[in-house]
């Protein structure tokens, strides 16, 4: 159905744009429901386009006057902007408009967070502020003036003028502008200073409301450290007098990089130890280093179209990826990547919203912010750094930013830059951004005289649109153990380009025990048939901790299996192997708390789907508990020595070590609760000082069941802290037991503080309703109708969040027939709703197809 919708875009389609922009005025009268916008824009003809019609977007803008060159001009105004009769020489247009911040709900172009002015243009936001060509093959230099009576004016670059009533600012490096900023309020500042590699100076401020000042250190540091790390790893120096953040409460996602002017969620910024927990701690870390990164990559050198997002948010999330390694474990930094890849991109790649890392259209870009830009986007620059190599990889970025600052480039533009540094072909390797769905790498493996053959052969399942699929090349991280636990064969890269290649190794005295995707070298599914004693052998002795854990994480899943496909018991040899690995003190805190985390149900609905059956969600819970509870049963001396020896003392610092003790202690907490009861975990939530530790056993008593008086005490203690309650309420629903999820989400509804309008909020309770896969998938159908109920309830407001949350729906087709006709009629409820937004109606319309 949305093969045909007349408002999809092709990449194909692509042409210049008839006009460049030289330079941007703009002044903003800010007044919360008649914002006046007066821009003046010094447009010049460009010369490698195709035609000379003239188009400015607009949308949701009263046009109050317009000019060309100082003459009144009457533009023609047409769905979507407004069309113009324009010179073929240089020119500048003027226009004042009016917009009405205080009733923008949808968060995109200028609106009002608790009585404060800001922004989002990504994507195409900048079209609800003012008349302009908004796509990002435009770049210009931004003067603003804002004129409010409030006490802090910012935008993007640096500071100009300002006094009574009024700021200026002006941007000198070119942008497009989807990196446009403004924010206006009553904030205060937490500042600092950072000294760049050539010795200039540049103000830092994190902007923030009063009562938040104290929850801005932590971003502060990390901050210094992107900027740091960026110079020394990429020899990148920032560019401007000043950089900015501010915090704000509602916002659709994460943060946004705009240009000197960087605005977060305020979940993804703020941050002190009693409202934030170490992961808390660890994502805002990556999110400021993320929004920072971007000033190269995205913004000095950006995108040409929407198409090729993957360019800026695959290179950055790799970036920030290293980061995050390079400041904490990259070993545990791997697992995490890869648990979110498969529970997420995964599960998008094997369903009906697959598409390209870059897709060929889409009806909202907005809709296209997925797992699949962001984190595969990020895995095939991981591997192109695998192929290339350290130096190679340095060399080609060097490239990429000299060749390409100031412009606005492609994925073949980025491509090229590694063949010309390296001498390599990467034609085949480019099949990785237009090809959707997760390679499956299936391994046999050969042994005589002493030669060990591996024989690998990849297979891509069809996806929407694309039922065939070529080879891709896949770097295969390789090494071979000997049967006494040596590594005979240090890591190397296979190249697997065609269909089935055999790779050998010789000269072995004993049959090895190869370890196969080290690193998780490529963003694949191994497919290999292995005992549970290579399993164990290879959790106890592979050198490469990702696939230690991955053997742990293997054995788990296939005693999982069993237990439900099979009716077997909990798998002992598992637990043994299990708690031999997690006793093991040479190995760190934080890795030996990732061996505790079983596959999740997601995942394992869809192994058994593949397997050709239906997925019982219910079925899959309570394999879960089971072997939960035999964890807990068997290994019961062995979590509470952890418990006990790891605890952390001394003030609390979120630092990589400590917090790696505190993963480790609380999931042996939350196991030994199954079977020593509450008793520990109430006496941890009594005296915890921070919130990773009393949130943690505030989960461990609510899964119990014995949580009602904690819960309590801890709305009493936070019910003024936002982000804080968005955890009692993510909490509630997630850790609820199937058969009650439902009926706790719609109780969480009605509380006075869920402010359904704010994203967060919504989140927090939706989020974990979908995220708690036996509870929203729950028989009746009450999870699905509750969900699609808030759906609609909030399209009309706020289409952006809306859209992303109906992903929850989108594994509907494995699951047996009743819940099929259930999900399938909330999705044609949605559907058919009148006047329902382009971006859930695209998002529902695909899942449908
Ligand atoms: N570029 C931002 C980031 O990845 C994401 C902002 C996207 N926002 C949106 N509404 N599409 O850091
Ligand atoms: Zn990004």
């Amino acid at each position: 159905m949305t093969q045909h919708d007349p408002r999809t875009v092709y990449l194909r389609d692509y042409t210049p744009p008839a006009y460049l922009v030289d330079e941007v005025r703009l002044t903003f009268r800010l007044a919360p429901h008649a914002t006046r916008v007066l821009s003046e824009i010094r447009f010049r003809p460009n010369s490698e386009a195709t035609h000379r019609d003239f188009f400015l977007h607009g949308e949701g803008l009263e046009l109050i006057s317009a000019h060309v060159d100082g003459e009144p001009v009457t533009p023609e105004l047409v769905e979507g902007g407004l069309r113009l009769d324009a010179p073929d020489a240089p020119f500048t247009f003027a226009a004042e408009v009016e917009i009405d911040p205080e009733n923008n709900t949808a968060l995109e172009g200028l609106y009002r967070s608790n009585g404060m002015y800001c922004t989002q243009c990504e994507a195409e936001g900048f079209r609800k502020i003012t008349y302009y060509p908004d796509r990002p093959d435009v770049m210009a230099s931004f003067h603003v003036r804002i004129e409010s009576d409030a006490p802090v004016l910012l935008s993007n670059g640096n500071p100009g003028e300002r006094g009574e009533g009024f700021a200026e600012w002006s941007d000198p490096w070119p942008k497009p502008a989807y990196l446009f900023a403004l924010v206006a309020g009553d904030l205060v500042a937490h500042s600092d200073s950072f000294t760049t590699m050539s010795g200039r100076e540049v103000a830092l401020n994190l902007w923030v409301r009063e009562a938040d000042i104290d929850k801005c250190a932590f971003g502060m540091e990390a901050l210094k450290k992107s900027m740091k790390w960026d110079e020394e790893v990429y020899g990148r120096e920032y560019d401007l007098d000043v950089f900015n953040i501010v915090a704000v409460d509602d916002f659709n996602m994460g943060a946004m990089e705009n240009k000197g002017l960087n605005i977060f969620n305020s979940s993804a910024v703020l941050a002190s130890p009693e409202t934030a927990t170490d992961a808390d701690f660890e994502r805002i870390e990556a999110i400021i280093a993320h929004e920072y990164f971007h000033n190269w990559t995205g913004n000095r050198v950006t995108c040409r179209d929407w198409f090729q997002l993957c360019l800026k948010e695959g290179l950055t999330v790799f970036r920030d990826q290293q980061f995050t390694g390079d400041m904490r474990s990259h070993a545990v930094k791997r697992i995490d990547d890869a648990m979110l890849l498969r529970a997420a991109q995964f599960r998008e790649d094997n369903g009906p919203l697959a598409h390209p890392v870059r897709p060929e259209s889409f009806v909202e870009i907005n809709n296209f912010y997925t797992v699949t830009v962001y984190e595969k986007g990020a895995e095939i620059v991981g591997m192109l750094k695998r192929l290339v190599g350290e130096e190679g990889y340095r060399k080609a970025l060097d490239l990429y930013f000299e060749r390409h600052d100031g412009q606005a480039v492609t994925i073949e533009d980025w491509l090229k830059v590694f063949e010309e540094a390296t001498g390599r072909d990467l034609s085949q390797f480019a099949r990785w951004y237009t090809q959707a769905g997760t390679p499956r790498v299936h391994v046999a493996e050969d042994w005589s005289d002493g030669r060990c053959t591996l024989t690998l052969r990849q297979e891509t399942p069809p996806t929407p649109g694309q039922p065939e699929k070529q080879p891709v090349v896949i770097p295969v991280a390789v090494g071979l153990l000997n049967p006494n636990g040596d590594e005979v064969v240090p890591t190397q890269v296979l190249e697997l380009t065609e269909e089935e290649q055999s790779f050998a190794f010789d000269g072995l005295a004993a049959r090895p025990v190869p370890s196969i995707l080290r690193g998780f070298s490529a963003p694949v599914i191994l497919r290999q048939v292995q005992t549970d004693e290579t399993r164990a052998f290879l959790l106890a002795h592979d050198t490469d901790p990702f696939n230690k854990w991955e053997a742990g994480r293997d054995l788990a899943r296939a005693g999982l299996l069993a237990m439900i496909q099979d009716g077997d018991g909990p798998d002992a040899g598992y637990i043994d192997a299990l708690g031999r690995a997690v006793a093991d003190e040479s190995l760190d805190p934080a890795f030996r708390a990732r061996l505790l985390a079983l596959p999740g149900e997601d995942e394992l609905a869809q192994a058994i789907f593949e397997a050709g059956q239906a997925p019982d969600p219910t079925a899959i819970f309570e394999a879960r508990e089971a072997l939960r509870q035999a964890i807990a049963d068997r290994l019961g001396d062995v979590l509470s020595r952890l418990y006990d020896t790891h605890q952390v003392t001394g003030p609390y610092s979120p630092k990589a070590a400590d917090a790696g003790r505190r993963a480790l202690t609380n999931a042996a907490l939350s196991l030994l609760s199954l079977s020593e009861g509450g008793d520990r975990a109430r006496v941890q939530y009594r005296t915890a000082d921070n919130m990773t530790q009393q949130i943690a056993a505030l989960g461990v008593l609510v899964k119990l069941g014995e949580g009602e008086a904690e819960l309590k005490a801890f709305e009493d203690q936070w019910r003024h802290e936002r982000l804080v309650m968005n955890k009692w309420f993510g909490l509630q629903v997630g850790a609820a037991r199937p058969e009650a999820a439902v009926g706790i989400a719609e109780a969480l509804t009605r509380h006075p503080d869920f402010d359904w309008k704010n994203p967060n909020r919504f989140r927090a309770v939706f989020g974990a309703l979908a995220g708690n896969t036996a509870g929203f998938h729950e028989p009746s159908g009450a999870g699905y109708k509750l969900l699609a109920d808030w759906l609609l309830k909030l399209d009309p407001l706020n289409p952006q969040t809306t859209a992303r949350m109906t992903q929850a729906f989108s594994t509907w087709k494995r699951y047996d027939e009743s819940r099929k006709r259930l999900i399938r009629a909330e999705l044609e409820r949605i559907f058919e709703t009148e006047g329902l937004s382009r971006d859930t109606s695209e998002m529902v319309g695909r899942m449908l197809a």
